[in-house]
């Protein structure tokens, strides 16, 4: 019986904090833990993904290994028959889908999404004039998006396509993606037949996994902001590599308010609310501290409940064979390839590249 395809990635990277590790990261586990009797689960690192915008590459290989080991260390069963992790990079087949897929793609499809848009225009994410020139001759420009992130729908597209995937479980700010998915198998399909299959749509998506985009940790030193491994300062971001003292430090000197009453209330008191959050989130218990005067407790408590989670997660991730990682990694990523050469192949077939 061929069970339906639940496909998922997260950018590789090296500074995951507890933002992403609630937002995302559990998420997806979780997912991959109750579900993989029920569906294939496909989890990948999006690896031609991470540099759409610029990253060190120096760190990018590391980066790629511990994103996996990550997975594992949180407890990812790679050794279920039908849980797959895999690099994409190692199946060539996604950047050859890309092409195909982007020559029936409208420029202003991509020029539209709020993604490109967003990204392209924030200095610190485009590439910088050293690397890219507009044409022979310009001035190096302070900051110009690549063609990459142009093109970052249509090779998420092919991520997806290429195994036939009916669930996708993204954020929010990735749905449009997936509308963009839809849309491109179904232009396909028109055109040469039934070649692709058709993910589900945003509301069956949701439906089956919840819609639990909500969830926004802030960042300690400024809870007006989201957590996020962006901020220049990382003073109020807890990476998931901080050793407990410097976690310990953080959430003591995280921002609070001068009312003297514990609240759970974003508008007046986002700092402490978030902080009661947290709590709740890493298995503490908010209401203990909800109506109290001092904020020191809270935040001792809630450094106790983080520190907690971060030794364990540390020692785990220290306690992970990469030996083994690797040969899992090899073997999902053989399987894969044949399962993406086939799509590709028979797309190639319908659209004359192949007899
Ligand atoms: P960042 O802002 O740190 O660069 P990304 O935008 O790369 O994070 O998001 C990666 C994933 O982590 C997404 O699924 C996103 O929804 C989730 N995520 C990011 N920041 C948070 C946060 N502060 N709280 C909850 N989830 C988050
Ligand atoms: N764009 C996704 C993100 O930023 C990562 C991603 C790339 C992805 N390709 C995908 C997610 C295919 C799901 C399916 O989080």
């Amino acid at each position: 019986m061929n069970k339906d395809i639940v496909l998922t990635g997260l950018r590789a990277n090296n500074a995951l904090h507890i933002g992403n590790y609630l937002g995302a990261l559990l998420p997806m586990i979780d997912m991959a833990r109750e579900k993989s009797d029920q569906y294939q689960i496909n989890v990948f690192v999006p690896d031609l993904h991470s540099f759409t915008t610029p990253v060190d590459h120096s760190t990018l290989q590391a980066g790629i290994m511990n994103t996996v080991r990550l997975y594992v260390a949180l407890g990812l069963p790679i050794e279920h028959p039908d849980v797959h992790v895999y690099r994409q990079s190692y199946i060539s087949a996604h950047s050859e889908l890309m092409w195909i897929l982007g020559c029936f793609t409208g420029f202003g499809e991509m020029r539209r999404m709020t993604q490109f848009k967003e990204k392209s225009t924030q200095p610190h994410t485009a590439q910088s004039g050293d690397d890219i020139l507009t044409t022979d001759g310009d001035k190096p420009q302070a900051s110009i998006a690549s063609v990459g992130l142009f093109n970052y729908p249509i090779l998420m597209a092919a991520d997806i396509l290429l195994y036939g995937a009916t669930y996708v479980p993204v954020g929010d700010d990735q749905t449009q993606h997936l509308e963009f998915t839809r849309d491109i198998a179904q232009r396909i399909n028109n055109k040469f037949g039934d070649v692709l299959t058709v993910p589900e749509n945003v509301k069956a998506q949701h439906a089956l996994f919840g819609k639990d985009q909500g969830l926004r940790i802030r960042d300690l030193a400024n809870p007006e902001k989201k957590m996020s491994k962006s901020d220049e300062t990382g003073k109020g971001v807890i990476f998931l590599t901080d050793t407990p003292t410097i976690a310990r430090k953080k959430i003591m000197s995280a921002t609070t308010d001068s009312l003297e009453k514990i609240t759970h209330d974003f508008d007046r008191q986002p700092g402490v609310s978030n902080l009661l959050d947290v709590l709740d989130l890493f298995g503490g218990k908010s209401s203990d501290f909800i109506g109290r005067q001092q904020y020191g407790p809270l935040k001792t408590e809630v450094a106790d409940v983080v520190c907690e989670f971060l030794g364990d997660l540390q020692n785990k991730y220290e306690a992970v064979d990469m030996g083994s990682l690797s040969q899992a990694l090899e073997s999902s990523e053989a399987l894969m390839r044949t399962h993406a050469d086939k799509t590709l192949h028979s797309l190639q077939q319908a659209i004359g590249l192949r007899p």
